[in-house]
């Protein structure tokens, strides 16, 4: 009997290691010896490491994590706006769209004014410039489909920060104080925001009432019963009345889409497709640079050359975000042939290595035609990497009484009108015009880099339409110059847009080498002061162990989970 029991014992113990051999062998291969997180502040963070260490995975940590910042970043963490979600799970690709959508009575010439003119006033301020929110429902979709742990442990942390309150950093206060002019007149921001003090508790019980109904109900808890009603009473209050109704919010989809992978040097980079403009434009950039390789052989990171040359990438670039880019639901968006090798080679034989090519001839290339990021990684080699956004800081200043959470002003990132700027100075066509149910064009680049099919990079950051120049130039840095992540995530950061023309912006270092600025000036260009820029949140896998580090620009704070 004992050993017929054995014998028996064995064999079925066999019998289980067979059947779950080839997922074991996927679990090991990227097998790491801790889990890691990149967070823009320290409550994220730590709800990301209580996820790792109750046994959840990424995707369970970026929950925690997405849901925390709600009740500790306001400025960009949320449950009234959106965002995307790159994941690598068991070795496959993922993407997740959870951007927002136009409510359906939304129409192309919302926010002219009598003169035809865009009116930034009620696009980026007030109910009007609010989308669909759908933040809740992507994080819901993404727990249903990878979770480990359950959903009321990932967003245990959420309740308890926003229930028993978390000390407010100074850093919080210095945004309040910089936003709340702006929404003064037309929105509720300021009897909202006014009880934070630094360093004292912050306690939000109606915020903790609306996470504790996504807890128990779901992503329902949100989009449908008081949830849902408190959104729409908020679109009848004050001066500016906005358009969601109850119909909006049921009808509200996050989308799996595929994602965009593309090749450079050895790695695959795994990264966001329309409607985000991010994934496409980084994969051109890292072409065009490797195509140029020439031009670029010799020149220091940084030098007046090297920043003339990389302009002259983001022109090209930014030329044909303008003109192609837009939600794929309703445009056909040509991302094989955006990102096909021949294209981009083309590209950048037309950079002109002595000057700034003019403007006005960059034109389209093909024939035809307050954000914040997260990255995590679990020990499994797992990542997430997850950018979501309010769009401005704070988003639209208008708090949902009775639900203590922020509605967005990603409205703002449409075309209002054909060639107008936006908030950020991007201009863009009939690919990005307003119609009801689309979702906004962004410039949202949440990434992971693989290496052999194991993550080597999970990076990403806000920063508006200088999000992906940013990606590119932590990976140039970490990759093609070799610099420590420390230092490339620290490193100075510029930017060139296309419009305006011949500008290049700068981050305010001090000192400033009086070198750069008067070898740009030679080349032709404007140097213009942008204030510090991005936030990025990178994990880098060396070997088998990851490191973190947190951008210097603000209050990041990245943790090793062994
Ligand atoms: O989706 C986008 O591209 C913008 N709404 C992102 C806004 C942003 O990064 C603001 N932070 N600086």
């Amino acid at each position: 009997m004992t050993i017929a029991g054995r014998t028996l014992g064995s064999l079925l113990l066999f019998t289980v290691l067979l059947a779950a051999a080839p997922a074991l062998a996927k679990t090991l291969v990227g097998a790491l010896t801790a889990g890691a997180v990149a967070s823009p502040d320290r409550f994220g963070a730590l709800a990301a490491r209580d996820a790792l260490r109750k046994g959840g995975n990424a995707v369970d940590a970026a929950v925690a994590t997405g849901f925390a910042l709600a009740v500790t970043y306001p400025e960009a963490g949320n449950l009234g706006g959106g965002g995307f979600m790159t994941v690598y799970m068991d070795g496959k690709p993922y993407f997740l769209d959870y951007r927002e959508r136009a409510p359906a009575a939304a129409r192309a010439d919302m926010y002219l004014n009598a003169a035809g003119d865009p009116d930034t006033a009620l696009s980026l301020v007030g109910n009007l410039s609010a989308g669909v929110p759908g933040t809740v429902r992507g994080l819901y979709d993404a727990h249903q489909r990878f979770g480990k742990l359950s959903w009321k442990q990932d967003l245990a942390p959420a309740i308890a920060l926003a229930k028993r309150g978390f000390r407010v950093p100074a850093a919080l206060i210095a945004e309040r104080d910089e936003a709340a002019p702006q929404f003064a007149k037309t929105t509720n921001f300021a009897a909202w925001a006014a009880p934070m003090r630094t360093g004292q508790l912050f306690r939000q019980p109606e915020l903790a009432g609306v996470l504790q109904r996504i807890a128990d109900q779901g992503a329902d808890g949100f989009y449908k019963g008081p949830t849902a009603d408190l959104v729409v009473a908020q679109m009848a209050r004050g001066p500016i009345k906005g358009l969601i109704t109850r119909a909006d919010l049921a009808a509200y989809t996050a989308v799996w889409r595929e994602p965009v992978v593309g090749q450079w040097r050895d790695f695959s980079l795994i990264t966001a497709p329309p409607p985000s403009s991010g994934g496409i434009a980084l994969l051109q950039m890292l072409q065009m640079k490797a195509d140029a390789a020439p031009l670029f052989r010799g020149q220091m990171l940084n030098s007046p050359q090297y920043l003339h040359l990389l302009a002259e990438i983001e022109k090209r670039v930014f030329a044909d975000r303008a003109s192609y880019l837009g939600d794929p639901d309703f445009v056909k968006v040509p991302v094989a042939a955006l990102i096909a090798p021949d294209y981009n080679a083309r590209r950048a034989r037309e950079i002109d290595p002595a000057r700034p090519s003019a403007t006005a001839g960059v034109v389209p290339g093909l024939e035809k035609p307050q954000t914040t990021h997260f990255s995590i990684l679990d020990r499994w080699g797992n990542a997430v990497s997850n950018t979501y956004t309010l769009n401005g800081s704070f988003g639209a200043g208008v708090v949902v009484e009775g639900a203590g959470f922020l509605l967005n002003d990603e409205m703002d990132d449409f075309s209002a009108k054909p060639g107008a700027p936006n908030m950020f100075g991007v201009v863009g066509g009939a690919a990005n015009a307003i119609a009801p149910g689309k979702r906004p064009l962004s410039s949202m680049t949440p990434t992971i880099l693989l290496r052999n099919g194991r993550v080597a990079m999970v990076v990403g950051t806000p920063g508006g339409s200088r999000i992906f120049t940013s990606v590119f130039q932590v990976i140039v840095n970490a990759y093609d110059f070799h610099l420590p992540l420390k230092a490339a995530v620290a490193a100075p950061r510029y930017h060139h847009q296309l419009l305006p023309a011949d500008t290049i912006f700068a981050e305010p270092y001090s000192p400033f080498p009086a070198s750069l600025a008067a070898g740009l000036r030679t080349r032709g260009y404007k140097l213009v002061n942008q204030g510090y820029n991005g936030d990025i949140a990178a994990i880098e896998v060396a070997g088998r162990t990851p490191v973190v580090a947190p951008d210097p620009r603000a209050r990041g704070f990245g943790l090793v989970v062994p």
